[in-house]
């Protein structure tokens, strides 16, 4: 069988080429096909972002105007996928959902099951792009227990999520441009981050060529986590539980250091950078504005402050190179945008799409593409006889 090499986690394996993201995590780079995340957060958009990441390149502005129309055209879910919200308990965490009904529509658009369709594979993109922000307002709806809006596609991406999520039928709704370009700048900051654990799941599926609709479903489930996407949700109730101890920040570090059960810095650490993650530098720039603007004097954002400040000073997180990663602030944002703690992890899945739809394009259209097929190391018992039930 040959040489296998050992490497939990992946730390030091390649298991692809790839031209969409640059990172260096000693000197706190991010660069989207070459262009570096800052420089996108102040002058780009998510749909021109989206592009850049799925096609490659900036676009003309026929080639924007062409895409954002196409994006705004498929936000519709057929009437019967609607009704999937009917069955979920109320209660129901909303990142299985979302998973759920993007599973779904590949039996919507069956279609869209021949990975090789090139035109389908346009199809699928677009619509997937379209409807996510559909089926997340729909999975808040559902959790508030309030009615569905229908998407108005007179409105973008980011105004008509915001619209079908916080909107009432009868009643008209004034996009707030603090709030739908905060939202905007957090999705160009999520929008791609090579191989972390999603994109490498949905690349993966897609290996097998499943078709894209299962591959990203497959990644939803796995941004899922506390680990990855869920540590935004994670460093709120982290927050809270400070303050619900009484706001000692102190006791709650050396909790951490000494390394109690399931007592982690959320928000802090990240396996490529071991420096500050240059998302959470632009981030924390404009969680002062953007909660300032949106009228929130949350204290829990005098625990954070605290708290990375106690962090960043500590030999602990020093010499570990422990610093903020993207989730440390972006929570305080949502929360002050009115998102339920639940929710944070559903946007972190609209914001990541076009990055996971252009690794799996990416994954096809690599001619040393093979499926993934990881080898391990049989650490089990070795041959032994079957023992009847009755002798054990
Ligand atoms: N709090 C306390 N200790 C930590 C933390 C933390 N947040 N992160 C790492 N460490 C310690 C860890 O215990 C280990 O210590 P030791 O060497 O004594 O065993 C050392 O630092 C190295 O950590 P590791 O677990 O080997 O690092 P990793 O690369 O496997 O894990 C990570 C990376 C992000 C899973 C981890 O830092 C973590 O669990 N952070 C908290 C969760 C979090 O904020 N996740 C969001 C990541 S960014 C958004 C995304 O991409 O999803």
């Amino acid at each position: 069988t040959g040489l296998v090499t050992l490497d939990p986690g992946f730390v030091n394996t390649a298991a692809c080429e790839s031209d969409i993201t640059y990172i260096d995590g000693d000197a706190g780079i991010l660069r989207y096909r070459g262009y570096p995340i800052e420089e996108l957060a102040d002058k780009s958009n998510f749909v021109e972002v989206s592009y850049l990441l799925i096609y490659g390149e900036l676009p003309t502005a026929e080639q924007y105007e062409d895409f954002a129309d196409r994006v705004r055209r498929h936000t519709l879910l057929h009437e019967d996928l609607r009704k999937f919200f009917d069955g979920f308990p109320r209660d129901a965490h909303p990142m299985p959902v979302l998973s759920s009904a993007v599973s779904a529509l590949s039996t919507f658009y069956q279609d869209s099951l021949n990975p090789f369709d090139r035109q389908q594979v346009e199809l699928s993109t677009h619509r997937l792009l379209a409807k996510l922000p559909t089926i997340a307002a729909y999975a808040y709806k559902k959790s508030a227990g309030q009615p569905f809006l229908y998407p108005d596609n007179s409105l973008g991406l980011v105004e008509n999520f915001l619209r079908m999520t916080f909107g009432f039928p009868a009643e008209p709704y004034e996009v707030d441009p603090t709030m739908a370009r905060a939202l905007d700048l957090l999705f160009i900051l999520h929008a791609d981050h090579e191989q972390n654990c999603s994109t490498s799941t949905v690349r993966m599926v897609g290996s097998s060529e499943a078709n894209l609709f299962a591959s990203i479903s497959a990644g939803i489930n796995a941004l899922f986590g506390p680990l990855h996407g869920g540590a935004n949700s994670a460093v709120l109730d982290m927050l809270e539980g400070i303050r619900a101890d009484g706001g000692d920040v102190d006791s709650f570090v050396s909790r951490v250091k000494n390394k109690e059960p399931g007592v982690k810095l959320m928000g802090f650490g990240h396996r490529v950078y071991k420096n500050y993650d240059p998302r959470a530098r632009i981030i924390k720039k404009t969680a002062d504005e953007v909660l300032e603007k949106l009228g929130s004097n949350d204290p829990l954002l005098d625990i954070a402050l605290k708290l990375e400040e106690r962090a960043l000073s500590d030999d602990y997180f020093i010499e570990r190179n422990l610093y903020p990663n993207v989730d440390f602030y972006t929570g305080l944002i949502y929360k002050a945008m009115g998102f339920p703690t639940k929710f944070f992890t559903v946007l972190f899945a609209l914001g990541r799409l076009p990055g996971w739809i252009a690794h799996w394009r990416e994954m096809l259209d690599d001619p040393a593409r093979k499926i993934s097929r990881p080898r391990q190391v049989y650490t089990g018992q070795a041959q032994r006889a079957y023992v009847p039930m009755n002798e054990r």
